[in-house]
């Protein structure tokens, strides 16, 4: 019968086949090691001619690097490695030989030959692994935010203007004399919807026209936005942790294959639980200075200094009460210190850096309002979202997350690229 690779423990025995591509293939004449995947794992198939029919012994002769195949055999159990499985072909129907050179072939190509070549590139163990590992995040940040009564909302990708207020925004034409931007985070529309269903996230495409050619930049990417009702600072921190605990629980128990393949060492991830460790933006400038940096005292945090600050930990760091003026308008003064904000960053350990950015938020008309003028952004745009404060005004707070950030620490990658399917970064559109 026709099974999937992830399958085979469950026909060990008997006779089973397999649908996917052949990656690899060794041997010669009489036998043959043919590497084959199919999506959900490998397996190595054994062909031995004399035991074949003549044309199964002709399509193993004539198999190619990524051809795809029908491949039935009986399923046997790897005498030596443990929950491996192989199959003894009886069987193989080529579905389309590939008679061209496999373009990515097994030596060492430089990472532009690779990124033009993204849509075979996906194929590689290596970019298979990275893709579960990122589907497993997805569904444990849904699975736990329904858990904790937060329910999806879909924010709009085509606004009128900008969440944060900067000018780092892709603008398009919207028919006649109208431009629209495509959205750098939900935040601002699931702010109007936690006054209907108190809790809520978003989860989609952002996008960012900044010019940073860093390895954490990308200029679309995917986010998460999370916002509660009379929710504090406190809180939200709370909210956090939970969930990036959730997380990285989760690929612990579903991924240790595909972290095996990436080589990650899975020691720091499993030191990843509550409580995580808490500085504020003060204690951090501070010790950064005894470690040599020129960061001054109210200076937003730069990513040498996030890398830097973060290897000394293997546990998340929030750091707390950013200065307000290198931080957005909506975010709520500190009572205890007007100079800044009610406002947490999440920084990854081993040198990650910051994976998510969240603040309680203005809840006083009058305030916000001045913040809105004092931060020179047209009011008029902005009307809707101070109706918010008009109308049944709450303390609330939110975060917001960089999918491809948590991938690229989780899966201890070098570079954000990697970490999702097609990136976009202000030199790549293509393919
Ligand atoms: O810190 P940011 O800019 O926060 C916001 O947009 C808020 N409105 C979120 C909220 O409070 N709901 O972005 C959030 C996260 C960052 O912490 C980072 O992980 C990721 O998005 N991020 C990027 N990821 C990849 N490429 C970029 N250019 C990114 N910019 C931000
Ligand atoms: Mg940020």
């Amino acid at each position: 019968m026709t099974t999937t690779i992830a399958k085979l423990a469950d026909h060990v025995g008997k006779e089973a086949t397999i649908q996917g591509w052949m990656y690899n293939k060794r041997g010669n004449g009489k036998l043959y090691f043919l590497q084959l995947r199919d999506g959900s794992g490998t397996t190595q198939g054994v062909v031995v001619a004399a035991e074949v029919d003549k044309e199964t012994a002709e399509n193993a002769e004539k198999l190619t690097a990524e051809s795809s195949v029908k491949v039935t055999g009986t399923v046997n159990k790897h005498p030596k490695q443990e929950g491996v499985y192989e199959l003894q072909v009886t069987k193989i129907e080529i579905v389309q030989l590939c008679t061209e050179e496999y373009p990515i072939a097994k030596k060492d190509h430089g990472i532009d030959f690779l990124l033009d070549h993204r849509h075979l590139w996906l194929r590689s163990s290596r970019q298979w692994a990275i893709q579960r590992v990122r589907n497993t995040i997805i569904n444990a940040t849904f699975e736990y935010l329904n858990q904790e009564g937060f329910i999806k909302i879909d924010a709009p990708i085509l606004t009128p203007n900008a969440c944060e207020g900067t000018t780092e925004l892709f603008e398009i034409d919207y028919f006649e004399e109208n431009k629209a931007y495509l959205t750098q985070s939900g935040q601002l529309y699931i702010e109007a919807a936690i006054f209907s269903v108190g809790k809520c996230f978003d989860f989609g495409p952002v996008f960012r026209a900044e010019k940073s050619k860093t390895r954490r930049h990308l200029t679309e990417f995917w986010m998460m936005d999370a916002e509660a009702a009379f929710a504090d600072h406190e809180d939200n921190m709370k909210t956090q942790e939970g969930l990036i605990c959730h997380i990285v629980e989760k690929v612990l128990e579903k991924n240790m294959a595909e972290l095996k393949i990436l080589e990650r060492n899975t020691e720091p991830l499993t030191k990843v639980k509550a409580p995580f460790i808490r500085k504020t933006h003060e204690e951090v400038v501070k010790e950064l200075r005894e470690m040599g940096s020129d960061i001054g005292e109210m200076d937003d945090l730069g990513g040498d200094d996030e890398t830097n600050y973060t290897k000394k930990f293997d546990k998340p760091i929030f750091v707390e009460k950013y200065p307000s003026p290198v931080k957005a308008f909506y975010m709520k003064r500190d009572p205890k210190d007007p100079r800044r904000v009610l406002c947490s960053d999440l920084l990854a350990p081993e040198g990650y850096g910051e994976i998510i950015g969240g603040s309680q938020r203005e809840d006083d008309y009058d305030t916000l309002l001045q913040r809105i003028k004092d931060h020179n952004l047209p009011l008029d745009a902005f009307q809707w979202y101070l109706d918010l404060r008009r109308f049944g005004s709450v303390p609330h707070s939110g975060f917001g997350y960089g999918l491809e950030r948590i991938v690229t620490w989780i899966c201890g990658l070098e570079h954000v690229r990697e970490s999702i399917p097609f990136p976009r970064t202000i030199y790549r559109l293509t393919p």
